[in-house]
């Protein structure tokens, strides 16, 4: 039959409201033996009653939207019923909306998200603006205190808008392969004398552990370099209370997971750590474990929705490990560049 041959499931039910064919994508949906049944029983969806009996009585075709539920699975369909011509039943297919509804929800999940980061700091300004027209007018040193914290929330938008808009770099060139070939031991180096501030104010010693020598990896400098700054941030932030941070990097061989030979780079603090139910929701956008914390040091909560997707573009793969009270380890596995030689970065 011809639509044995369609993606979508089919079923056609005959003037007598019985079920007289289905394709294979039907039988897989309504069951094997769903065919001769009458369509409430075979179809078990009430909701589609209606426009599946006006187009057994010949009305104009009708659509509805349907969800489901089978093995666990909620989905949702869009169900078209069609009269087939001189009163010989009708033509009900089905349309999977379940990952466009998943896509719909999430864009506004990150437009509600990005509305709020944005508002909170937006509306401590205009509160600051106000009392520094009214009540602290004349306060120099209520006026300078003032415009410190003003000062920190603008520079907290500007951060957010930078995260977003990087983000959005990232995303849109996700399939691009980077073409560089990086020798990744200079690179951490910058990355750590960077950092090496924020580190002294927190009295956290950083230890960079790199074997004599290591294969180059294909990246991207800078987008790596974005990588190992989020991470080494994120230790110094959240894991200071262990005192001091590791970057290791080997040579790992061949990863079965790249199916490539890899070189990996850890980032280890002593810290606090985390319960690993956190893990899977870790990478996205906006998700933070203590979102007070987050806040209270600057943190936009999507530098590793950054690291997660640079990695996916350099076709590596991140993974972390954390208990509570033992630190965290955040790993990325980078394919070697071909010949496995590195450019000066
Ligand atoms: N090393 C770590 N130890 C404990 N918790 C961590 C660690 N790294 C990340 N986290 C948790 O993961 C959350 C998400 O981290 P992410 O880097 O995405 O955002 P952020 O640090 O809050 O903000 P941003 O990186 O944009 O400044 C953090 O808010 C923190 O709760
Ligand atoms: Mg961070």
């Amino acid at each position: 039959m011809l639509t044995s041959a369609l993606p979508l499931p089919v079923v056609l039910i005959g003037p007598d409201a019985r079920l007289r064919a289905a394709n294979s994508a039907a039988r897989q949906l309504f069951g094997t033996d769903a065919e001769g049944r009458h369509y409430m029983l075979a179809l078990r969806a009430p909701g589609l009653v209606d426009c599946i009996e006006a187009a057994l009585r010949g009305g104009a075709p009708a659509e509805v939207r349907h969800r489901m539920s089978e093995c666990g699975r909620d989905s949702l369909w869009r169900v078209t019923a069609a009269p087939l011509p001189g009163g010989q039943g009708a033509l009900v297919s089905f349309t999977d909306e379940t990952a466009t509804e998943a896509a719909e929800r999430m864009r506004r999940e990150f437009i509600a998200n990005v509305s709020h980061e944005l508002k909170t700091p937006l509306t401590a300004l205009s509160g600051f603006i106000e009392t520094l027209r009214g009540a602290a007018r004349d306060d120099a040193a209520a006026r300078e205190r003032f415009l410190q914290i003003m000062d920190r929330e603008a520079g907290r938008m500007r951060r957010l808008v930078d995260d977003l808009l990087s983000l959005s770099r990232v995303e849109g060139e996700e399939r691009v392969r980077p073409t560089g070939r990086i020798d990744i031991a200079p690179l951490l180096g910058s990355v750590v004398a960077a950092l090496r501030p924020q580190a002294e104010e927190r009295a956290v010693g950083v230890e960079l552990d790199v074997p004599a020598a290591v294969p180059a990896v294909a990246g991207d400098a800078d987008q790596l370099t974005q990588v190992f700054t989020n991470l080494l941030e994120n230790a110094l932030k959240y894991g200071a209370s262990g005192g001091v941070v590791t970057v290791a990097v080997s040579d790992v061989g061949r990863d079965p997971a790249l199916r490539a030979a890899a070189v990996r780079i850890d980032v280890t603090d002593r810290g606090e750590g985390f319960d690993p139910v956190h893990i899977p929701r870790l990478t996205e956008r906006f998700y933070r474990i203590d979102g007070h914390r987050s806040r209270a040091e600057g943190g936009t909560g999507l530098g590793l929705a950054i690291v997660k997707h640079i990695v996916g573009r350099h076709r590596g793969r991140l993974s972390i490990e954390s208990a509570p009270g033992k630190g965290a380890r955040f790993s990325v596995t980078l394919p070697q560049a071909d010949d496995g030689r590195g450019e000066a970065v």
